[in-house]
């Protein structure tokens, strides 16, 4: 960053030498308090960028300090540190919006600058793009969290040492829509399958683990953010959208790389997440999307491009700065940011190429809607690296088709 960016450490003075040896290397001004009052008064008189807290602060607790920051001094991050005994109050703190990422004790030396790192450079990213993006989404009352069920079927299928199924059953199972989902899908023409399914487990077996994952994501966010009316937008034709492009995506990889199955497994669930950022506009900036919308409707234009001229910002900006938020891999942050703009991406360009030629073709293969009147542009360079053949765009075609049938109730 061109000036030294200050951090604000509130903490116990045992946790602040060791903070203090941490991040001597780094070119930052870490300042630290006491408690909460010291800190909110050197909030008060200097810019501080992030904000980390203590769980147990002498005068609050740590979630209570970090809502009167969000309150008071939106611009700055904040950052929890919580212990195990902790944790029912810190996922608290993250779903009330009072912090927006927790950092577990104890931390581990190596990732804790790195964490400290990306929120930094998400906030330099914000200041040339000029729209103070980070204020306007601490506004956001609660921004949604990560669902739990969702966070624990994420963490069984990270499982080093592999996915255990029955586990994989249990979670979807504890809830009663996603298993009649699932049972219904499992039977529906997508899963190819003669015999009727009739448990969860083989259902799970059939469909796989990226659409069980995609499904339990999905309904999470229709819950928290799929209220709000948006003449013109329709929740359940961009989630079409979504796993259609997801699809593609999957199948353009394994096509590109098939020697490397995690790369489609990548590109299939940042393909579905990668317009997660009109979600967050629909439910939390409705006013400024339904404008948008409407322009796009009345220009038949791109959405992305009424939103930059309304808003200043598009779903890209907000989808990738959620998906940090929720900690997720940099290739779903990346492709989140740049699927309209794969040839600027810092990183990962591989998948998000592979997200940004699917949302192309899926849009032209008219399944789904994502709020465009056409298709958005391609970089052409990008897409002649697959050799799309009339065949291939057939089989693709075919796979998809059926996809609007797909409902998440
Ligand atoms: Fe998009
Ligand atoms: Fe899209």
């Amino acid at each position: 960053m061109p000036d030294r960016s200050t951090l604000l450490f509130v903490v116990a003075p045992h946790i602040r030498q060791a903070l203090r040896q941490l991040l001597e290397r780094e070119n930052w001004r870490p300042l630290f308090a006491d408690n909460g009052n010291e800190a909110l008064d050197i909030l008060q008189q200097q810019g501080v960028e992030l904000v980390v807290a203590g769980f147990h602060l002498p005068d609050m607790t740590g979630p209570e300090f970090l809502g009167l920051v969000r309150k008071r001094f939106p611009q700055a991050f904040r950052l929890l540190l919580c212990g195990d005994a902790d944790k029912r109050g810190a996922g608290w703190a993250l779903a009330e919006g009072c912090a927006q990422q927790l950092i577990h004790l104890p931390w581990d030396d190596a990732e804790l600058p790195q964490i400290l790192r990306r929120y930094l450079q998400q906030l330099q990213a914000q200041r040339q793009k000029g729209a103070d993006l980070q204020t306007l989404l601490n506004n956001i009352p609660s921004l949604p969290s990560l669902p739990s069920t969702y966070l624990e079927l994420r963490d069984c299928l990270d499982d080093p040492a592999g996915v255990n199924l029955e586990r994989v059953t249990y979670i979807v199972s504890s809830d009663i829509g996603t298993s009649a989902v699932l049972l219904r899908w499992a039977n529906s023409a997508l899963s190819g399958q003669l015999t009727r399914v009739e448990t969860v487990r083989r259902a799970v077996v059939v469909l796989g683990t990226d659409l069980v994952e995609w499904l339990v994501l999905s309904r999470a966010l229709k819950d928290t953010l799929g209220s709000k009316e948006v003449p013109g937008f329709d929740f359940s034709e961009l989630q079409t959208h979504s796993v259609g492009c997801a699809v593609l995506a999957r199948m353009l990889a394994r096509r590109q790389y098939p020697d490397s199955p995690e790369i489609a497994d990548r590109a299939f669930i940042a393909a579905m997440l990668h317009d997660l950022g009109k979600l967050v506009e629909a439910e939390h900036l409705t006013d400024h999307f339904r404008q948008a919308v409407a322009h796009a409707i009345a220009d038949k234009g791109l959405l992305v491009e009424s939103e930059a001229e309304i808003n200043g910002f598009s779903h890209a900006e907000i989808g990738s700065y959620l998906a940090a938020w929720w900690n997720m891999p940099s290739f779903i942050v990346n492709a989140a940011r740049w699927h309209h703009d794969p040839g600027k991406s810092p990183a990962d360009r591989g998948i998000v190429t592979l997200v940004h030629v699917a949302n192309s073709i899926i849009q032209e293969f008219g399944v789904g809607r994502s709020g465009n009147h056409h298709p958005p542009p391609v970089d052409r360079e990008r897409w002649e690296r697959f050799d799309l053949t009339p065949e291939f765009m057939a089989q693709m075609q075919a796979q998809v088709k059926d996809l609007s049938n797909f409902e998440l109730e």
